[in-house]
């Protein structure tokens, strides 16, 4: 058994109390990462986040116990006696905030602001369009890939373990039924691929905070899971219904109203109870193991995550008038028209026109050609066409 006097004795007191595998005395040095390896995600042991706790220097217990093991090996290779270092463990544990509430209350406005956005607003009154509504999925689906994504990569970061559920809260493949239900005529290959269909620079902006956080502060994620995953829980529920309603035209007497045609996005079939799953997602948030700080950070990225989405609904908002601009100019001038077969039919309209007008000008002039006007007509154009080539 490795030595005991690599932690204070309340540091030790501290491992012990936490974790049954350290009940014994501590894992073997020389193969601890190896031990660590062989521990199952979901094992209690690392569900507490015990590796995550912060020794006095500041570094994790995972870091701190893997340098020494790195260090004790060197040394026994160099044909020397291992004399441990000694490590002063002050575990900090959870971080003595009780970061749910914190993030509640600490999002409270802008929560607000973001319920009140004018994108938000027409959903909740249902007069958002079927086309806008389409262009909002391929969005999401870019934010949702990114954080998949990132807390994937992250599965094994002791906190990120504690609030990652794939199984259940993933959104990735929902969306893509959706797409594929409301872009039938496009393959949804097109429409992710940003070099076929451009992403908007709010949506590029919210996915690249998204991965900076995966690849340098995975703490982070927290914050951007919170945010999008407990939103679709609550307030995403309400928009839903207005989906079905204002753009799939179904009320709840209709017997489609319990499918998710169209609405997968907002459907979570793995999760039994909302609410039950809602109080056990705050609870694993009020047991991460984060320092202070790191709970700060946590909700001012939470503040930011908001911020990203009021962003995005904007840049949507605005796409929405383009959108309807556009419609109204087709009103006005059917010449704009990007349907081809209108465009086709009023081009013939145009010609014939064009070609009556000029037919029955012709036909005077003939008529006419020997009266003054009409010679002077002529030799002013001649002039004209001349000057022209001059
Ligand atoms: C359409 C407008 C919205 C409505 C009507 C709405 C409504 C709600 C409601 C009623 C709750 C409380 C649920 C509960 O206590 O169990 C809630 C919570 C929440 N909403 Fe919204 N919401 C909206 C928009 C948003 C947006 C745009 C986001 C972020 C992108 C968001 C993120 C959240 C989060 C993270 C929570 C969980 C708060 C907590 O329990 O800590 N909501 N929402």
């Amino acid at each position: 058994m490795a030595e005991e006097g690599l932690f204070t004795e309340e540091g030790l007191r501290q491992v012990k109390e936490k974790c049954p595998a350290f009940q014994s005395g501590l894992p073997e040095r020389a193969s601890f990462e190896d031990f660590v390896a062989q521990i199952p995600k979901d094992h209690p042991t690392v569900k507490s986040g015990i590796f995550d706790v912060q020794t006095a220097e500041g570094r994790t217990l995972y870091a701190a116990f893997s340098n020494i093991a790195r260090e004790l090996e060197g040394m026994e290779q160099n044909g020397r006696v291992a004399t441990p270092p000694i490590l002063a463990v002050e575990i900090s544990g959870p971080a003595g905030v009780e970061l749910a509430n914190a993030m509640r209350e600490s999002t409270k406005q802008v929560h607000r602001l973001a319920e009140r956005s004018t994108f938000t607003k027409r959903f909740l009154r249902g007069q958002l369009s079927r086309q806008e509504y389409r262009v909002f999925l391929v969005a999401l689906f870019h934010v949702y890939s990114s954080l998949e994504t990132a807390l994937q990569r992250n599965a094994q970061h002791p906190v990120i373990s504690m609030i990652h559920f794939p199984h259940e809260l993933n959104r990735v493949t929902a969306l893509l039924q959706d797409l594929q239900f409301y872009y039938p005529e496009i393959p949804t290959s097109q429409l992710t691929d940003p070099n076929q269909t451009p992403i908007p620079p709010a949506v590029q902006d919210y996915c690249a905070a998204i991965q900076e956080a995966g690849d340098s502060n995975p703490e982070l994620l927290v914050a951007h899971s919170y945010t999008r995953y407990l939103g679709d829980l609550s307030g995403g529920q309400i928009l839903a219904k207005r989906l079905k309603v204002a753009i799939l035209g179904i009320d709840e007497t209709d017997p489609q109203w319990d499918s998710s045609e169209g609405t997968a996005f907002y459907a979570f079939p793995n999760i039994g109870n909302v609410d039950e799953f809602k109080t056990m997602y705050r609870d694993r948030l009020n047991e991460l193991h984060v320092s202070t700080r790191g709970a700060e950070h946590i909700i001012n990225e939470a503040v930011r995550a908001f911020e990203l989405n009021i962003n995005m609904f904007d840049a949507m908002g605005h796409m929405a008038e383009a959108e309807t601009a556009r419609s109204a100019s087709k009103d006005v001038s059917p010449r704009s028209s990007r349907n081809p077969e209108l465009r086709a039919t009023t081009t013939r309209r145009d010609l014939l026109v064009v070609s009556l007008v000029v037919g029955v000008g012709v036909a005077g002039l003939m008529r006419y050609r020997d009266s003054t006007l009409v010679r002077r007509l002529a030799s002013a154009l001649r002039d004209w066409f001349h000057g022209m080539r001059g």
